[in-house]
Order: C-alpha cells, then structure tokens, then sequence
C-alpha cells in the first residue's frame, strides 16, 4: 500500500491537467408499448429474484452472527460503518462466497480493505487478498471449511501475505506473476502463468485450485511510467458458479457523501439488509475516491496502458463474456444485477 500511496502522490501531482468527462452509457429504451411492458415484467421478476437471494444470504449471516440473529440490524463483530456496512466478521454476499470486510487505514484516511473468501466444491476455501489475522476471523473460517489456497492477486495488497501464511502453513501461497521474486520470504506454491487470459492456457500447475471453477485473468498490459514496470500486475478473478467478479484495483466502488450503497448507481442500492446506510463518508475516504475517480483513472487509463489491444480484449472478457451478477471489489461497496454492473464497468473501463 505504501508504495503504491507514493507513485499516486506522484500522479496526483502530475495529473490535474488531464480532462475526465465520464461518458454514461445507459440500456437503450424502445417506445413501442408491447417491448416496454415485456422489459418492466422482465425487470420485476429480476427484483423479485435478487429480492429472495439476498433474503437468503441475510439469513445465512444471521448462522455467522448473534447479534444478527437476535434481531439486531447489525453484527457485533464490529461498529458498523462505510467499510464494514453490516458490522460482522464475515458476510455472506453469494451462494458460497464470503467477504472479509474491514477499515483498512493509509495516513489515517480509512480506505477499506475486504477479503474475499470461497467455498469449493471439496469443503476448502479459495481465500483472496487476506486482511488482518484476528481469532474472531479464524474461528468463522473454521465453520466454512478448511482454508487451502491463499492468493495476493497484485503487487500491492501484500501486508498480510507472510502473517497468513504462518497462521495457516498448510495452505498453498499463490500470487499474481512476478510476486515470489518480490516477497522471496513467503514460501509459494506458485504464481499465476504471466498473460493468462483463459484456463486451458494454464499448464497443469499442481497444488493450485480449478481454474475452470474460478477463472483467473492477468491484466498484462500496463506500464508504471516512472519505474517502466507493472504497476499492479493485477490477476482479476471470476467465480463461475455464483457469477462472481473479484477485483483488487482495477476496479473499485467507493461510496458517495451520503453513506447510503451505491447511492451513485441509480436503482442499485437495494441490498435488502446486507448492506445498511451509514452516517456521512469521512472527509478523507471522499478526497481518496476523488482522486482515484478523478486522478488516477484517467492517468491510468492514458499514460499506463501499454497495449491497447490486449486492455480492450480483456475489458471484453469481463464485461461481455463473464456473466457476472454479483461484483466484490476489495475498495467500496458491492453491487448486484447483471445489467447494471455491465453498465457501470462500462463506463469505468471506457477510453475516451
Ligand atoms: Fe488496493
């Protein structure tokens, strides 16, 4: 984090002059009345369905936490606030997929850091971009199964990787390429194959969970300008199961001034419970997602993309290929609903 706080200070400092007009990209409408009823009817059922399963995963955090259970409205694991919205040590966001969500502090502005974690088929868990060890966390674990495989997706979100890997020694340590080079003391089973855009380019990389189940895709195509190497070398991950998209800085969804989720997507801040409105963001969380909004995307997607083709093919992959319905960001606030997550990666992934 600290390195990656600095270079951004850098760009920051670089980056005023660039003009940012993010373009909205909204579904198309029909005025004919018949394809208009068919697409509200259509829409409803979609509400109604995301209704139940989030109903569900309501009832699936009240077995993790008492306080929930008991009829309270938030966890007891921890204050509820922006990046921990449910306050619980760890809450269910799909079928089979928890997240880890905690503050997580740079110069006292809370950033937010969330774990992602998965239960395979086999009863082990597929943990990604570990937070802070606590017992609390490795005692809600232990009910989910057994966790095998831990995975620090980019170059940055690395502080706990050794502390994991002490914590749980029979887990196998996976990074994003170049990682074992960067931190030599971790021992690694292995890293993600450099480029990898598809499972069957893989070889058949031993210890290491199936790729067909959770897709792996490294974002190789990028150049920190003042250093000439990747900036976050980042391998994004897709859950083919619970259509889940997995993202570590490539992607992030901070939350607006007013607390509530999602409160900038339109129509996209239904979470039934999981995610509850909190008091104002603070002041420095909100200068932190302006820069990065505002800042570093723009630099990124014009001064750090070296290969414009391999971004576009792999910006297809994601929002067109991958059906996901359910995006887990480590920074910000998830989102449901497939059209509306195909709408705002759009939009965030677009060169202008
Ligand atoms: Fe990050």
């Amino acid at each position: 984090m600290v390195l990656w706080s600095t270079s951004l200070l850098h760009i920051a400092s670089l980056c005023f002059f660039i003009n940012t007009s993010p373009s909205n990209s909204f579904q198309a409408t029909t005025s004919r009345d018949t394809h208009t009823s068919i697409s509200l009817a259509t829409e409803s059922n979609h509400d109604s369905t995301k209704k139940i399963q989030t109903a569900a995963l309501l009832e699936n955090a009240k077995e993790i936490d008492s306080s929930l259970a008991s009829g309270n409205a938030v966890g007891d694991f921890c204050e509820n606030t922006w990046s921990n919205r449910l306050g619980t040590v760890l809450t269910p966001v799909a079928k089979g997929v928890y997240t880890g969500d905690r503050p997580f502090y740079w110069n006292k502005i809370d950033v937010g850091g969330r774990m992602c974690v998965i239960q395979l088929d086999d009863g082990n868990l597929w943990v990604h971009s570990p937070i802070d060890f606590d017992e609390k966390t490795a005692n809600a674990l232990k009910e989910l199964g057994n966790v095998k495989y831990i995975v620090s997706p980019n170059y940055e979100h690395l502080k706990y990787a050794r502390q994991w890997s002490e914590k749980f020694p029979e887990a196998f340590m996976w990074g994003c390429p170049g990682l074992s080079q960067m931190l030599p003391e971790i021992e690694w089973e292995g890293e993600i194959p450099y480029g990898l855009t598809r499972p069957s380019e893989s070889d058949n990389l031993k210890n290491c969970w199936d790729f067909d189940v959770i897709v792996p895709l490294h974002l190789n195509m990028e150049t920190n300008p003042f250093t000439g190497k990747p900036f976050f070398n980042e391998v994004v991950f897709y859950h083919k199961p619970s259509k889940s998209l997995i993202t570590t800085d490539i992607y992030w969804n901070y939350p607006q001034k007013d607390g509530i989720p999602n409160s900038h997507l339109e129509g996209s801040n239904d979470d039934h419970g999981l995610a509850p409105t909190v008091g104002s963001i603070p002041l420095g969380t909100r200068l932190w997602k302006f820069g990065m909004d505002k800042i570093y995307l723009p630099f990124y997607k014009r001064l750090m993309i070296n290969d414009k083709q391999r971004y576009e093919d792999v910006v297809t992959m994601i929002v067109d290929e991958w059906e996901i319905e359910t995006s887990i960001p480590c920074h910000g606030d998830v989102i449901r609903g497939r059209e509306k997550i195909r709408e705002v990666l759009t939009r965030h992934f677009k060169i202008n």
